[in-house]
């Protein structure tokens, strides 16, 4: 993993931009992101993966800032998208639409149909309900789609419950008896050409071997089917968090999967779906401390963002690291909680963590936010959701303005 936010003259920075620099022109809170690490995650898991010659699809809900998906692009990427919005954000990246495989469990019509509109690549199809609508769509199109089989493998991987998606009792995927038999009736589909087969099983999955076992369920699933010829392994690619965390590097991770699907490469083409592995370390939050309190419970230092830009925490129970942005003297540091400004005790960012004496007007920086940090970002309390800047090649650049209180009222209707 490439971490881009160290210390260097006594200042945390970002590929050697010091983040005070940053957040004295843009203001706080601010995404921050390094086009480096971007690049040198794509290129290890790239690596990782190369027996197979995969096309590395980006999940773009794991961050879909357009300057960000245009880099990616320009490095190879195609995208996996699951809303019309994600449509839209992949080809406003200039991506080309047959590199685009259009995930989601719940398409409406109207996504589905500027998804054909689009030419996207691939459809991965979640239910025989979507199967029907697609085809129909396709063919008062007089087109053709091309789809995959979302499969649920009914195979659980160790990680968080709340992104666990391959087991039987999920809501993703086929279940592989219906997969079966909707195969089986493919004349029933005369606008679609079944051609590959799809999972995902979660998201951080701690070791590649529920994914290698759902992999082997696929692949019975391909040699019982005829005419597929592509297999989308999904992401979920680990990512640590804190020292402690235990994940293999993706080089373990991708060895026992590139050992299994070897043998197939000449018969299959593949795609990963990765998200949170190429941008989480990617990118950093800026805060500036607003209040400092003792309470019963010990210090709590209140800054000006919180489960409004960075769920994860409140949500999972997730951990980031928190950091000051001056690097504090050795031994200076003592416990503190980090809360938002937001009216709910889960508004923390992170518990009992060491930071130095803290005053009003001080930055901390919040790492590993580049995945699912902006992208569930959200309005409540109507707070505008912050900037996003970019540290590429020693320039710094703006790749999304902050909100402004008059945008938080745009979209209504004048007060009736
Ligand atoms: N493909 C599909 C079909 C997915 O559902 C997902 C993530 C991915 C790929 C990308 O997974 P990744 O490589 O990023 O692990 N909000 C949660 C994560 C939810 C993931 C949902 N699906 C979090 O903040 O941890």
């Amino acid at each position: 993993m490439s971490l881009p936010f160290a210390y260097h003259a006594g200042q945390l920075a970002c590929d050697g931009r010091p983040l005070a620099e940053l957040a004295r022109a843009h203001g706080t809170p601010l995404y921050v992101y390094s086009a480096a690490a971007l690049r040198e995650n794509y290129r290890r898991l790239a690596a990782a993966f190369a027996p197979l010659d995969p096309l590395i699809c980006f999940a773009v809900k794991s961050n879909a800032n357009v300057s960000l998906l245009r880099r990616l692009r320009e490095l190879g990427a195609g995208f996996d998208i699951v809303s019309g919005g994600e449509l839209h954000c992949a080809l406003a990246a200039g991506s080309e639409p047959d590199r685009i495989v259009f995930a989601g469990v719940g398409k409406t019509d109207a996504e589905l149909a500027a998804g054909l509109e689009a030419r996207v690549g691939w459809f991965n199809v979640e239910s025989a309900d979507e199967l029907a609508r697609l085809n129909a769509l396709a063919a008062a199109r007089g087109g053709r789609a091309r789809v995959a089989f979302r499969l649920n493998p009914d195979v659980e991987p160790d990680t968080h419950h709340h992104i666990r998606t391959g087991g039987g009792r999920s809501k993703f995927g086929l279940p592989l008896a219906e997969a079966r038999a909707l195969a089986a009736r493919w004349g029933d589909f005369p606008a679609l050409d079944l051609r590959g087969v799809h999972i995902h099983i979660g998201s951080q999955v701690a070791d590649a071997g529920a994914t290698v076992r759902a992999l082997q369920v696929t692949l019975d699933f391909i040699q019982a089917v005829p005419g597929l010829d592509t297999l989308d392994i999904g992401g979920g690619f680990p990512v640590p968090y804190r020292a402690t965390d235990d994940y293999p590097p993706i080089e373990a991770f991708a060895a026992p999967i590139v050992e299994l699907l070897r043998p197939w490469a000449g018969r299959l083409h593949f795609h990963l779906e990765p998200g949170r592995y190429l941008v989480c370390t990617a990118g950093a939050l800026v805060t500036t401390v607003q209040a400092v309190k003792q309470m019963a419970g010990g210090r709590i230092v209140i800054v000006d963002t919180g489960m409004h830009h960075l769920l994860r925490p409140a949500l999972y129970d997730a951990y980031h690291e928190i950091v000051a942005v001056a690097e504090p003297a050795p031994g200076a540091l003592a416990p503190a909680d980090v809360a938002g400004p937001i009216c709910e005790s889960s508004d923390f960012l992170g518990h009992d963590r060491q930071l130095p004496a803290l005053r009003p007007g001080d930055q901390l920086a919040v790492l590993n936010a580049g995945a699912y940090g902006y992208s569930m970002a959200s309005n409540y309390n109507a707070q505008p959701r912050p900037a996003e800047v970019l540290v590429e090649a020693g320039e710094v650049r703006l790749i999304r303005q902050r909100e402004t209180w008059a945008d938080l009222t745009r979209l209504d209707a004048p007060a009736v």
